[in-house]
């Protein structure tokens, strides 16, 4: 989504795609038509959309929705649907009910903070909660984040936002969790679970293939991309961590701009009705991107069921009247009534939009004392046109902490030799600190000199990326603040000097010469594709450092042989031409740390502060020596109406390919050190018969784990003994081995068209990679549409569980991040390593703890195309359990 009016080609782009699409017909089921080479790549149609069940937890709330409904006119029904314009309170806003006094809904950015909201917090970026590895951590981001939101009258927050980092330069990964789907969907249920506590709406985004902004449609682009994902791939990665928020009860999920086999994402029914909402069993609403609509009965009948932001698009020109029921040029609207009214949308349909949103608000308790809003998205003044808009209320409560706590523990230590970290300032007598990225920004944190809004440019310390998806900072501490405070509380005589300037190399080395300490700062930022930055049009155009940062390190380590490296990076950035510089001795890999950045550096820089930290944090992607050693690139340039992007690579992203491929990557997928060091052992594979019923949880550090320690600051000083592994035999019950598939009936609501399709996309699938064939003992397609949330509950039960023991036999305190991967057997379709667990344990010098991961039937499952539907893997699959992807330290085996 975008913030502000510009002069767009919406209504040439329209067109295009009009008559590009014009042969579609959803009435016969004939789909999207492909161009010549990608015939395989068309989205199905299937009709009905599901009406929402009220299923499990939904049940009341869902209820109370079709009650609320019944009492309404179509024009008030209306109302709930489409939004009136962006140029109001919040950048989505519903119509009210004045008649019984409904309020309507105010949706808001972003998924690190409320943006354009005063005496708000800026949060890190998803990418460093990811970084962490720690549910805990990461479901405390998600109730700070939305105690702010609710605070500020937001009923609708625009994330958590799951894409996969499929392409490294891609300008939006870092609103995300990284390139693995379990990292992901963990991180995102995490998120959904914290904010949803507070009673805020949360939004999973965008659903789905949005992976790069070049092309991505919306107003700003007259060609819109076609990401061409098979339904393994779809399942297996892609739609993984929306699976996983459904599970968690999500409210709300923004379909985006792109388009799935030519087909908007919007409009996509195979996507919207078949997957999201009659597989996974979604209860909530579907909203769209901003103006990411192409047509108004397409995606009625698809399952979308909110406009938003309401208008046709940007540069169009606003709604042309404020009531959505009576406003014309707006996809729904009006236009909706008319369609009712011509027999084009049915009004059951209608209706169920209307009761999937009110059954959120009511879900979150939203009917109930919720504030009002308070501030104005489109001012931070007080009044607006003579309207008090801005109450100025302070949402930010101890937030701070949690900031810096999540800052420190996403920073990824790459590089120590030499001992050079943590520093200790009795150490120190002169230190130089070096580049923009160390310094505050020139026109302030939420400026830039060209008068861009949004963060669209990279000036002074990196700690957000540009777009939509960013908040106003309420102060910005910067890293050489904060060294220069930490230095001054303990040793005010040692010389502190920084030299801000990239580009000036001879005040550089006049510093670092005499320097007995170097901390050299270097940057890349990326983000939305309606802001360009440098001739970055959202997506980086390189994967090198910015400015002159390559040339700043190799500057500084020329003549200071103790240098320190930090960067501050939206993503892998290319290291290859200093990181082997016996002169650099240590590199901090700082992410985007958000407004405590300066103050959570200093807490890993140096052991000798009072919020001193090990750090702990591990990369969520692959940094790779070169370029092309990634699997997939942006598309930069195309001269078709529709640039089709296929992911051949299939499941194989991020590490995956590269184990696959056997390439060598610079700092694989989970990589980072520590100031102490850890051993492993005692691996214990212990597999649950049918009566498991452990369910995923984020009460513990573990992801999924049931005894590790809480993320206190104290270490636990005892085991308990239920935390001892279980080591019952490996039990086969005839339960594991079928295919998982929901107790509930076929409810007969996809059309043949689906099934068609589905054996249309077996085939189509196993052509696109590799084998795909069938492995269930399966039950004809579309005999069994599942129900229950997030997929069949048995899906979520506990097939196996992992256990071992973590020492820490170094000298410090620390958490180690303790991950398990599994190698399916042969025949599977997968590489050779994929994450299905992780831990973060607090560990004493010495101490020692069991882990125990449990492993949900799910996660031993692959996606069965011919059958659609997830089936247990048969046969011996391997269990490595490591401090990273590569670095292994226990193997064994698992019998399914
Ligand atoms: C896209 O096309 C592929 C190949 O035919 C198919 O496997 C997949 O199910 C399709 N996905 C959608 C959403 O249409
Ligand atoms: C729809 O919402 C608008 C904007 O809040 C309001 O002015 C109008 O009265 C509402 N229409 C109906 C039919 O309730
Ligand atoms: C029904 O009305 C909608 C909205 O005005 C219009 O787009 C559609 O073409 C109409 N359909 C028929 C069959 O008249
Ligand atoms: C990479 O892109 C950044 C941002 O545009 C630019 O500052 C830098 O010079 C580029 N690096 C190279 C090696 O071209
Ligand atoms: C390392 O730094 C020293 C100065 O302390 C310098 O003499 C030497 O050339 C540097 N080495 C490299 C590889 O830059
Ligand atoms: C498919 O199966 C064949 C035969 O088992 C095997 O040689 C091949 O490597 C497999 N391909 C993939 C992509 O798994």
């Amino acid at each position: 989504m975008r913030p502000t009016l510009r002069p767009g080609m919406l209504r040439l782009l329209s067109l295009t795609l009009l008559a590009v699409q014009a042969l579609a017909d959803v009435t016969t089921g004939i789909p999207d038509p492909a161009p010549p080479g990608f015939e395989e790549w068309e989205s199905p149609i299937v009709l009905p959309a599901p009406a929402v069940k009220g299923s499990g937890d939904w049940a009341s709330a869902v209820a109370r929705a079709r009650t609320f409904v019944k009492g309404l006119t179509l024009p008030e029904k209306i109302n709930i649907t489409t939004g009136v314009d962006v140029l109001n309170r919040c950048v989505g806003n519903t119509g009210t009910i004045p008649r019984i006094g409904w309020p309507g809904l105010c949706l808001e950015d972003s998924p690190l903070g409320v943006r354009f909201a005063d005496f708000a917090s800026a949060f890190p970026a998803g990418i460093n909660a990811a970084a962490t590895w720690d549910v805990n951590l990461i479901k405390a981001r998600g109730v700070a984040m939305a105690q702010e939101h609710r605070g500020k009258g937001v009923n609708v927050a625009l994330g958590p936002m799951t894409n996969m980092g499929r392409v490294a330069a891609g300008g939006r990964n870092w609103e995300g969790f990284g390139g693995d789907p379990f990292l992901s969907g963990v991180a995102t249920a995490a998120t959904i679970e914290g904010m949803q506590s507070v009673g805020v709406i949360a939004t999973v985004k965008h659903y789905i293939g949005n992976e790069q902004e070049h092309f991505r449609g919306g107003s700003e682009s007259a060609q819109i991309q076609s990401s061409n994902i098979d339904d393994k791939t779809l399942h297996e990665v892609y739609a993984w961590p929306f699976a996983e928020a459904v599970k968690a009860g999500v409210g709300a999920v923004m379909c985006s701009y792109n388009l799935i086999n030519q087909t908007q994402a919007c409009q996509n029914s195979k996507l919207i009705n078949g997957v999201l909402k009659e597989e996974l069993g979604f209860q909530g609403f579907v909203m769209s991107d901003w103006a990411a609509m192409i047509d108004g009965v397409r995606p009625a009948l698809a399952g979308l069921d909110m406009n938003m932001p309401g208008f046709v698009g940007y540069g169009v020109g606003p709604q042309d009247d404020p009531d959505p029921a009576t406003a014309t040029n707006s996809w729904w609207g009006h236009a909706l009534i008319d369609m009712v009214n011509n027999g084009s949308v049915p009004e059951a349909r209608v209706d169920d939009m209307v009761t999937r949103t009110i059954a959120a608000w009511y879900k979150m308790g939203q009917d109930k004392n919720y504030p009002h809003v308070s501030f104005s998205q489109l001012t931070e003044a007080t009044y607006l046109n003579g309207e008090l808009v801005n109450e100025h209320v302070n949402v930010q409560g101890d937030h701070y902490k949690n900031i810096r706590e999540i800052g420190a523990a996403s920073t990824i230590l790459l590089k120590n030799t030499k001992s050079a970290l943590p520093l200790h300032v009795k150490n120190i007598k002169r230190i130089g600190v070096f580049g923009s990225d160390a310094g505050p920004h020139p026109v302030g944190p939420n400026a830039c000199s060209d008068g861009q809004r949004d963060k669209g440019c990279n000036e002074g310390t990196l700690a957000m990326g540009w777009g939509s998806g960013t908040a106003n900072f309420p102060y910005l501490v910067d890293p050489l603040a904060a060294i220069n405070q930490h230095i001054q509380s303990i040793n005010p005589t040692v010389v502190v000097e920084g030299v801000l300037d990239d580009f000036n190399l001879a005040a550089q080395t006049a510093v670092a010469s005499l320097a007995d300490t170097c901390v050299v700062f270097v940057s890349a930022d990326s983000g939305e594709g309606y802001i360009t930055v440098d001739g970055n049009a959202g997506d980086r155009t390189n994967l090198t450092l910015w400015g002159n940062g390559e040339n700043l390190i190799n500057n500084v380590a020329a003549s200071c042989a103790n240098t320190i490296v930090v960067q501050h990076v939206v993503g892998p950035v290319l290291v290859e031409s200093w990181i082997d510089n016996p002169n650099i001795t240590a590199v901090l890999h700082a992410g985007i740390p958000g407004q405590e950045t300066g103050n959570a550096l200093v807490d890993v820089l140096f052991g000798d502060g009072p919020q001193a930290t090990n750090p702990s944090g591990r990369l969520p992607y692959t940094i790779a020596k070169q370029r092309s050693d990634y699997p997939a690139d942006v598309l930069y340039e195309s001269s078709d109406n529709v640039p089709q992007i296929t992911y051949s690579e299939g499941v194989n992203i991020d590490y995956r390919w590269f184990d696959l491929k056997n390439i060598a990557p610079r700092f694989e997928f989970g990589f980072g050190l520590s100031y102490t060091t850890f051993g492993y052992s005692g691996l214990q594979t212990s597999h649950h018969g049918r009566r498991a019923n452990q369910h995923y949880s984020t009460t513990t550090t573990a992801a999924h784990s049931s005894s590790a320690a809480p993320a206190s600051s104290k270490p636990a000083s005892t085991l308990s003994a239920s935390s001892a592994p279980a080591s019952a035999p490996a039990l086969h019950s005839a339960s594991v081995s079928a295919p998982i598939s929901a107790s509930a009936s076929a409810s007969g609501s996809v059309s043949a068209s689906a099934s068609a399709s589905a054996s249309a996309s077996a085939s189509a699938s196993a052509s696109a990679s590799g084998n795909a064939t069938s492995t269930a003992s399966a039950p004809p397609v579309g005999s069994s549409p599942v129900s229950d949330i997030g997929g069949p509950a048995a899906l979520y039960e506990t097939a196996a569980t992992i256990s071992f023991r973590v020492q820490n036999t170094g000298k410090l305190a620390g958490n180690e991040v303790s991950q398990l991967y599994l190698g399916f057997p042969d025949g599977y379709g997968q590489p050779p390593k994929i994450l299905r667990g992780f831990a973060r344990t607090l560990l004493s010098p010495g101490q020692s703890k069991t882990v125990s991961l449990p492993l949900r039937k799910k996660d031993v499952s692959v996606w069965d195309v011919v059958s659609q539907q997830w089936v247990q893997v048969k046969g011996t699959v391997k269990v490595y359990i490591g401090s990273s992807s590569r670095n292994i330290h226990l193997q064994g085996e698992l019998q399914l």
